[in-house]
């Protein structure tokens, strides 16, 4: 079979990365690498006070670029830094936005270069609120972000915790690593508006007794990045999770079940209104045939436990009459391109996604390789909300391509 590297088609997009006056400009340095990091071309642009809180010179540094600071800027030619950069643009992200700088958004004020380019601006807005609680509860803030709301600005955070002023509450700004991921989703191409696609995600949990139950390592992370991926593409996202720690991603519609049969059950409920299923669950192979309500007692003879097999809820789904675009996952310890690929085929599936256990349980990075018919390719090692955006793109023109 043909192996191929997955050559990754990486759209740039330009940014401006505003910057206004409050103690949180310094995690906008942070925030202008990890941007970079995602290979968006990033233009920084400053307030007056902003420079009192972090230099344009580090910014300069980091970015690569001049940074904007004056409205009246003689080196510019035609003497419209606001319409030149903000034509140049595909969204303005304004990090840390101050209270006085929110203010001016929310009523149109144009009074030097960076509220000026946003009033001017003919792309997205994005503003990542930072200030002291009382200013963010204040009820002229609310005013205000209300109002950019309803301009359709988008707003990320602000967020809970201690503040530099050693109070504590809401009007922190988001960590630059959240930041930049939401920006990055904020880009996502909307292959998915309007499908429905159905997740399993995460291990289950079969009963021995009222305590004890047989379960696997799966931790659920690449079933909930691929759901929040699938979310970033515009779908709508059911999540069926098998027992896990993490917090499902917002805007999914989220179902936890324990075992294999709750979670068949749930598959079957949902499975005729989806357009994709894509099957990462860890779904144990075996169940106890006769589960004990009660706690079994310890006995100084041996316990034989009596295992039946348990339904193959992605096999059932693939076999409908009319199934929908079916993705399966496969976990192999060895030979996994054998193995990965005879489960594709008896499983009839037009793609398989096959990854080494040992990499993949409980870690953060992961690599997949796909299996399809027509061929295979690698997606390369990478945090597993990176390779589930490429996966789901991948599975969204797959879709496509399929239901045309
Ligand atoms: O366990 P196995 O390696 O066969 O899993 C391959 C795929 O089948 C995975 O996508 C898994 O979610 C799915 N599966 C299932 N029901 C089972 C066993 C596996 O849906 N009982």
């Amino acid at each position: 079979m043909e192996q191929t590297q997955t050559k990754r088609i990486v759209p740039v997009n330009r940014i401006i990365l505003g910057i206004t006056g409050g103690i949180a400009a310094y995690k906008a340095a942070e925030l202008l690498r990890l941007l970079i990091k995602q290979s968006m071309e990033v233009q920084v642009v400053m307030t007056e006070a902003a420079c009192h809180f972090i230099t344009p010179t580090t910014m300069q540094g980091l970015s690569g670029k001049p940074v904007f600071t004056d409205q009246w800027d003689a080196s510019v030619p035609n003497s419209m830094a606001h319409i030149n950069l903000s034509r140049a643009a595909d969204a303005i992200l304004i990090a840390p936005a101050s209270a006085d700088f929110i203010a001016k958004l929310a009523h149109g004020l144009a009074n030097d270069l960076l509220s000026t380019l946003c009033l001017a601006r003919n792309c997205p807005l994005i503003v990542a609120p930072a200030m002291n609680r009382e200013m963010w509860l204040n009820a002229a803030m609310q005013r205000n972000i209300a109002q950019l709301i309803a301009d359709g600005v988008q707003v990320l955070g602000p967020d809970n915790g201690v503040q530099a002023c050693g109070e504590e509450g809401m009007g922190r700004m988001l960590e630059a690593e959240q930041l930049a991921q939401d920006v990055l989703a904020f880009f996502q191409p909307k292959l998915l508006s309007g499908k429905k696609i159905l997740v399993t995600a995460g291990p289950t949990y079969e009963a021995i007794d009222a305590v004890r139950g047989i379960t696997n390592r799966s931790s659920g992370k690449m079933g909930y990045a691929i759901a929040q991926a699938a979310l970033e593409l515009g779908a709508e996202v059911t999540l069926v999770s098998g027992p896990t720690a993490l917090a499902k991603p917002q805007g999914a519609q989220g179902v936890d079940v324990q075992s294999a049969a709750q979670m068949f059950e749930v598959v079957k409920q949902h499975v005729g209104s989806c357009d994709i299923f894509i099957s990462v669950a860890a779904v144990a192979d075996y169940r106890v045939a006769q589960p004990s309500a009660q706690k079994i007692k310890k006995s100084v003879s041996n316990v034989a436990l009596e295992l039946v097999p348990n339904p193959d809820i992605l096999a059932y789904v693939a076999s409908l009459p009319k199934p929908p675009f079916c993705v399966g996952f496969a976990a192999e310890s060895e030979n996994l391109a054998e193995h990965a690929e005879q489960k594709r085929r008896s499983k009839k599936l037009p793609l398989l996604v096959g990854n080494l256990a040992q990499h993949a349980i409980g870690s953060d990075d992961n690599e997949l390789v796909l299996f399809e018919d027509s061929g295979s390719h690698i997606l390369p090692r990478a945090n597993k909300l990176t390779l589930a955006r490429q996966l789901m793109q991948h599975i969204a023109h797959r879709y496509k391509g399929a239901s045309n």
